[in-house]
């Protein structure tokens, strides 16, 4: 079977963020609800200097020891985490500045070695509380105390990673103007001039299409050749909501389902079954496609499962379906 998506979601994404960001605490007075939920979301610890947060203290408490024999120390300094190796004679050092993703199921230490960006070997998970590897790190032992440190990012990628974590992040990366974290101004547009005048802000967006092609403008579309199944063809896509969501047959036969339906753009996402079961009864109720099964609760036990694509890692299949034996 193929699946045709609205592609015109894909040119819609929103452009880089600018300069004239205003930052969260200038929304406060006027938008308080918003700005509660907000800041103490995932969204807005998505990124944050290493050293404000855990991830030092929970790397330095159970040092890693490879089987190669390679050691990691770590140090706090002013400018952030020294990360030190060491296989046999030889050792290497990096420094660690920022710390990508809330720690809600993982954190990964970034930071420069000279003047080369990398990804540190090492992440905090926190199924485990501890560091393990990181995710897409080759998983043979490290030959070398260098390699060990992590892997080398090119610029243009490093700039990539800061523009889905942060808020007004220029290329280079050039983080002068940047807020860490997604807040509300990566959503919405720079609102320095909203502070001025109420109505200099472009509406917030309401559409199916707006809406998903700004969520997936991170989680990420489906690649080029549409997929009826893209969770098998790739397992590691459940991790991308909206590849998932596109696919199912509730998107494709209702021009009202987004991801806003289920989840506060201000928040995290509720982890309350019953909660996402009055949506899918919302469509679903007696007359109108009841479940054909005759079930009238327990509705993501069987249409829409979690699964761990990755060590330590968990995710929702937002291909909601009927699982036959796969
Ligand atoms: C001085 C008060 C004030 C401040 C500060 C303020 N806003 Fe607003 N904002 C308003 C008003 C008034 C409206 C128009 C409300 C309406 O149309 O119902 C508005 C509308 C909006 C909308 C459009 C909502 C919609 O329904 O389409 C967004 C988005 C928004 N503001 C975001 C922000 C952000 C982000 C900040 C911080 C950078 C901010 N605002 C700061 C007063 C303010
Ligand atoms: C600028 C990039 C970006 C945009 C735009 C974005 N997200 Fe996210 N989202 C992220 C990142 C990064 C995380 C991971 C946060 C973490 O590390 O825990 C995340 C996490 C989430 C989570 C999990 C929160 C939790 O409970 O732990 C939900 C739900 C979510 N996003 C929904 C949305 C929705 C809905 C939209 C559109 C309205 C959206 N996102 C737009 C980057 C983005
Ligand atoms: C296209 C946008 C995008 C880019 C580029 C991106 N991320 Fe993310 N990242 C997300 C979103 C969305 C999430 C939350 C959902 C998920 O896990 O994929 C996330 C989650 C994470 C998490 C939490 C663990 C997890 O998988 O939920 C970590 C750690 C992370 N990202 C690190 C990075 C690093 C390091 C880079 C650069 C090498 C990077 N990200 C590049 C969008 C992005
Ligand atoms: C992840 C993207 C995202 C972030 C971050 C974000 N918003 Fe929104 N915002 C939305 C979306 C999407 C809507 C439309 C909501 C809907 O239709 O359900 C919205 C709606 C609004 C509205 C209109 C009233 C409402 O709730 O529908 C205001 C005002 C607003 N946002 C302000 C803010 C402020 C202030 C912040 C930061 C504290 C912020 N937003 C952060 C995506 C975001
Ligand atoms: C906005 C409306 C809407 C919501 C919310 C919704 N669905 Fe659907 N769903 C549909 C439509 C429309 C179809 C397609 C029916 C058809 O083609 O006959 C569908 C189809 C399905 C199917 C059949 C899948 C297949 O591959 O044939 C299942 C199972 C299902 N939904 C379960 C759920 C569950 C569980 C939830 C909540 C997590 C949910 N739906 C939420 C509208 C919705
Ligand atoms: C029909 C309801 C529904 C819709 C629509 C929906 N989600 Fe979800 N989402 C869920 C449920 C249920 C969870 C799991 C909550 C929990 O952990 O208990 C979830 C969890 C998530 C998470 C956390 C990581 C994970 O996979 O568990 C992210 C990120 C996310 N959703 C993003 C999105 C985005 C982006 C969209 C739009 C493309 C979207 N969701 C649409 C129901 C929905
Ligand atoms: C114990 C497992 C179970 C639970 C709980 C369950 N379902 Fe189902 N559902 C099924 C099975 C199995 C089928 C396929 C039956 C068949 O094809 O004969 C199905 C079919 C469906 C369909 C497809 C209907 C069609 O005409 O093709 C929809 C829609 C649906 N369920 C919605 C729901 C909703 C909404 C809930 C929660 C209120 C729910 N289901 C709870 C097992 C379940």
């Amino acid at each position: 079977m193929t699946v045709r998506y609205p592609w015109a979601l894909v040119c819609l994404s929103i452009g880089a963020p600018a300069a004239d960001v205003a930052g969260p605490a200038a929304c406060q007075p006027c938008h308080p609800t918003q700005y509660v939920t907000q800041t103490r979301s995932h969204h807005a610890l998505a990124l944050r200097r290493i050293i404000d947060t855990p991830v030092p203290e929970l790397l330095a408490a159970q040092p890693l020891r490879e089987r190669s024999g390679v050691d990691f120390r770590y140090e706090l300094t002013r400018q952030g985490l020294n990360v030190t190796t060491t296989l046999g004679p030889e050792t290497a050092t990096g420094l660690l500045i920022w710390a990508f993703g809330s720690g809600a199921q993982a954190s990964t230490p970034v930071g420069r070695i000279g003047n080369t960006w990398f990804e540190h070997r090492v992440s905090y998970y926190a199924e485990v509380k501890a560091g393990r590897l990181t995710m897409g790190h080759p998983a043979a032992a490290s030959t070398t105390a260098s390699a060990a440190l992590g892997l080398a990012q090119q610029p243009e990628v490093v700039t990539q990673c800061f523009q889905c974590h942060a808020t007004g992040v220029q290329p280079g990366p050039n983080l002068r103007d940047m807020v860490p974290g997604v807040t509300c101004e990566r959503c919405h547009g720079e609102a320095k001039a909203h502070l001025r005048s109420a109505n200099a802000i472009k509406p917030a967006p309401r559409t199916q299409a707006a809406i998903t092609a700004l969520c997936a403008s991170c989680h990420r579309l489906p690649g080029s050749l549409p997929d009826a199944t893209p969770e098998i063809t790739d397992p590691l896509s459940i991790r991308y909501a909206p590849v998932g969501l596109l696919a199912s047959a509730c998107y494709r036969g209702s021009s009202a389902l987004t991801c806003t339906n289920c989840h506060n753009p201000h928040g995290n996402a509720t982890r309350n079954p019953a909660f996402y079961e009055a949506k899918c009864r919302s469509c679903h109720s007696t007359g109108t496609k009841p479940c054909k099964a005759g079930n009238t609760g327990g509705c993501l036990d069987c249409h829409m499962q979690q699964r761990s694509p990755a060590p330590y890692l968990r995710f929702t299949d937002h291909r909601i379906r009927v699982y036959r034996s796969e």
